[in-house]
């Protein structure tokens, strides 16, 4: 059957939950419209990662055409002391982007007075009285894949913008910051119906192949180097052992006329060639063998750019907002998927370049310092203490969740001391092992058992079933810790 939202060309495949799902978005675009008829200004509350950049450049591009004033506000986690500090501002409305779900009661007993939409993907808490939400958890999907947070802003607004096509491509970049195409590297779900549209509208390219970062511009000595996911040693970082592999297994780094080729240049023999030397590579680090087949998927190529940019390819379009936000300059990420280019761009691109580099760094800190460490059979934490940036736990967590370095089914928590006004916090990464190009299939769901716990230590803490964050008072770290891993053994034994 067909989804009665006027702006969907895509079939529907398990009607109800869909159909209740478009029903969600289309009653909050109608208050949406309304409130954009009675209010002059707008707070846009987002997380400070690539899908709540993307989410908050879709918002304010619709904020844009109706002349609204606003003031976006870029967050790591929501706590009750920013709402309280929000509660103050002269802003007429409120949206919280890519997060706010878990905050649900909260938010209707701080801001009670205002319009409030909650646009967002992680699990839910309460329920919304004159808050206006839309989340796929409460038709039945699950968020951690089937829709970004970019891209449920995405559809709650497209009815009321014109031409709303050309930021579908935003919401991808927003999915795949969220790693929401991991680990087969193809979007599903809903993520994957607005790429079909986007592609069909021409605003987008899906293009099969080997992924690997910067496939559709980068020289593929420097997009082998750059990859890290899967994560592989001795060559992701390292230039010159990405361009000695490629050397020895026969791919040319050069064309005929001597201009550097790029994964996408590569013919699909070469491909196959380059995939099972990096699963090689892989499997020697970790005596497990890996299938070639991680190294394949869909490359998503953004057809209004420009080709030499890295805005080009979602995915280096979406580490290049993550960067933005990981390195404190959410605003030019911002700036960037409102469309500026120039000097933004170069700024960001700098970024990009440092915040690889500093991933790079924490990794080897962490393999020369030994500070992984097992804490029982299914835990392993890494205590950073305040020698990795807090904004850099969750980049390094994710690697090191997907190197192939840890037994499947065991969890990964990393830790990672900052001060905030004057307490010590300690910021929280958790994350499933799963082998290179193998799906998960959690038996507990991080999300919640971080968000109880970070509780019970006086925090907050949630996400989705493979991969949660949590912060509380460093005081608390031990108990913390302690407690994780008693509901982990527990569940997992
Ligand atoms: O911070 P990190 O990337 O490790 O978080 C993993 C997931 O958990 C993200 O989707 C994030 O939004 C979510 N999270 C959350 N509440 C927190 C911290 C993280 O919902 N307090
Ligand atoms: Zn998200």
């Amino acid at each position: 059957m067909e989804v009665r939202n006027s702006h969907s060309l895509v079939r529907v495949d398990t009607p109800d939950r869909e159909e209740l799902f478009h029903q969600a978005v289309e009653i909050a675009s109608g208050k949406l419209k309304d409130t954009l008829f009675s209010v002059n200004s707008f707070l846009v509350v987002t997380h400070v990662d690539a899908d709540g950049i993307a989410a908050a450049g879709i918002f304010a591009k619709m904020l844009e055409e109706h002349r609204k004033f606003f003031l976006i506000r870029s967050i790591l986690s929501l706590d009750t002391s920013f709402l309280e500090e929000i509660k103050t501002l002269p802003y007429d409305a409120i949206a919280f982007l890519d997060l706010g779900s878990a905050m649900i009661p909260e938010i209707e007993e701080i801001l009670p007075d205002k319009p409030v939409f909650v646009l967002d993907h992680h699990a839910s808490r309460g329920s919304p009285k004159h808050v206006v939400e839309v989340n796929p958890y409460r038709s039945g999907f699950d968020g951690d894949k089937w829709i970004s947070g970019a891209a449920v802003t995405y559809l709650t607004i497209r009815s009321l913008i014109s031409n709303p096509y050309r930021l579908a491509p935003l919401a991808i970049v927003g999915a795949l910051g969220d790693l929401q195409d991991r680990p087969i590297n193809k979007l599903q779900g809903m993520n994957r119906k607005i790429a079909k549209e986007a592609a069909l509208k021409g605003y987008l390219k899906i293009c099969e192949g080997i992924v690997v970062f910067g496939w559709a511009r980068r020289p593929v000595e420097k997009a082998v180097a750059c990859m890290f996911s899967p994560y592989v040693p001795g060559i992701s970082g390292d230039e010159t052992a990405a361009s000695n592999l490629l050397i020895r297994i026969g791919i040319r780094l050069v064309d005929d006329s001597g201009r550097p080729r790029r994964p996408a240049d590569l013919s699909p023999v070469e491909q196959q060639v380059l995939a099972r030397a990096l699963a090689e590579k892989i499997a020697s680090m970790s005596g497990q063998p890996v299938d070639e087949s991680a190294f394949f998927g869909e490359n998503y190529v953004i057809t209004e750019e420009n080709p030499q940019d890295p805005t080009y390819d979602a995915r280096e379009f979406s580490s290049l907002l993550n960067a933005c936000g990981k390195g404190g300059r959410s605003d030019i990420g911002i700036a960037i998927a409102l469309g500026d280019r120039g000097r933004s761009l170069e700024e960001a691109y700098r970024l990009m370049e440092q915040h690889r580099q500093r991933i790079a760094s924490a990794l080897s800190l962490i393999t020369n310092q030994g500070l992984s460490r097992q804490i029982s059979p299914h835990l392993y934490v890494i205590d950073a203490g305040n020698l990795i940036d807090e904004r850099l736990i969750s980049s390094v967590v994710s690697i090191l969740a997907t190197s192939g370095l840890y037994p499947k089914d065991s969890i990964v928590v990393g830790l990672a001391e900052y001060k905030y006004r004057d307490q010590v916090l300690v910021k929280v990464s958790a994350r499933y092992v799963s082998a290179p190009g193998k799906m998960v299939q959690p038996k507990l769901h991080l999300g919640r058992l971080l968000g109880e716990i970070a509780e019970a230590v006086g925090g907050v803490g949630g996400g989705h079933g493979v991969a949660a964050g949590a912060s509380f008072d460093s005081g608390h770290k031990q108990k913390f810790i302690e407690l994780v891993r008693q509901r982990i053994e527990t569940a997992l034994a």
